[in-house]
């Protein structure tokens, strides 16, 4: 039996965030470089936005390019610039048809300007549509985005559009760049190593980990499907007991 049979239908999370983790290891183990491994995982970006539309997930958030990914070999950075340009120009016609919007999260003035005007061009051109959201998370880091909210509002501060008094959580999470997309219920790290790699750590914070140890290449529709089961059989307490949660009545 397939997982997605056991999906409680009105408990799925909103929002699944995925570390696409272990491209180079898949390539390395079949004796090819490490570009192959990242070419491979294409095929594992389309299973995992096919199942989450399936499931009704709102939110797909996908790790595709940290800011400490920069400092790999000059070869492979440039590899994954030009894998971005081509997966966004063959993909663009599927995702629209499949009512996809996508949204780009990260430093986009740190990308090559041919990516980012294929990235500008494809989020423009999906900008209407009401499915799934795809958030790609581009020469992202948490360090990078919270250090940007904290410049921001320290200026309108100092504008005086805001007080010192007005800060508050709400008020930090509309300085992030995720500021209109819920936190994640879900995140999904594939190939079994257990960190956060400085990914969405504010917006975590009461998120549940999912760590498979499926390399991303391998991963599939069925493995997105066996993460939100997982999901559905925990309880989340959020600081209180599991009394309170169950019998939300009890005083
Ligand atoms: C994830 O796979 C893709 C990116 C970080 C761009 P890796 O390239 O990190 O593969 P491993 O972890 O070295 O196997
Ligand atoms: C995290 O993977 C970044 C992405 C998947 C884009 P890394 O492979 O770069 O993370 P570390 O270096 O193992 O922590
Ligand atoms: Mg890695």
């Amino acid at each position: 039996m397939s997982c997605i049979d056991k999906i409680d239908k009105s408990r799925v999370p909103k929002h699944v965030a995925i570390i696409m983790d272990g491209n180079g290891r898949w390539a390395a183990k079949r004796g090819n470089k490490r570009t192959y491994g990242h070419q491979q995982g294409v095929e594992s970006v389309r299973s995992v936005i096919r199942a989450a539309a399936e499931v009704e997930v709102s939110f797909l958030t996908l790790y595709a390019f940290s800011t400490e990914n920069w400092n790999r070999p000059k070869y492979e950075v440039d590899a994954l610039m030009t894998l971005m340009v081509n997966v966004i120009k063959s993909e663009a016609a599927d995702l629209n048809s499949n009512n996809v919007r996508l949204v780009v999260i990260g430093d986009k003035n740190s990308l090559p300007k041919r990516v980012r005007s294929e990235v500008d061009r494809i989020v423009d051109n999906l900008k209407d549509n009401t499915g799934l959201t795809v958030v790609m998370a581009l020469s992202y880091s948490s360090h990078w985005e919270i250090i940007n909210a904290v410049k921001s509002i320290a200026s309108d501060v100092k504008k005086e559009k805001i007080g010192v008094e007005d800060i508050s959580r709400e008020l930090f999470d509309s300085y992030l760049s995720t500021a209109k997309i819920p936190d994640p219920e879900l995140m999904i790290r594939t190939s079994g190593e257990a960190r956060l790699s400085n990914f969405l750590l504010w917006q975590m914070a009461y998120t549940e980990l999912s760590f498979s140890p499926t390399l991303w290449p391998d991963f599939r529709e069925e493995d997105f499907f066996q993460a939100i089961c997982d999901y559905q059989s925990r309880e989340r307490r959020f600081g209180m007991t599991s009394e309170q949660i169950q019998k939300p009545n009890l005083k």
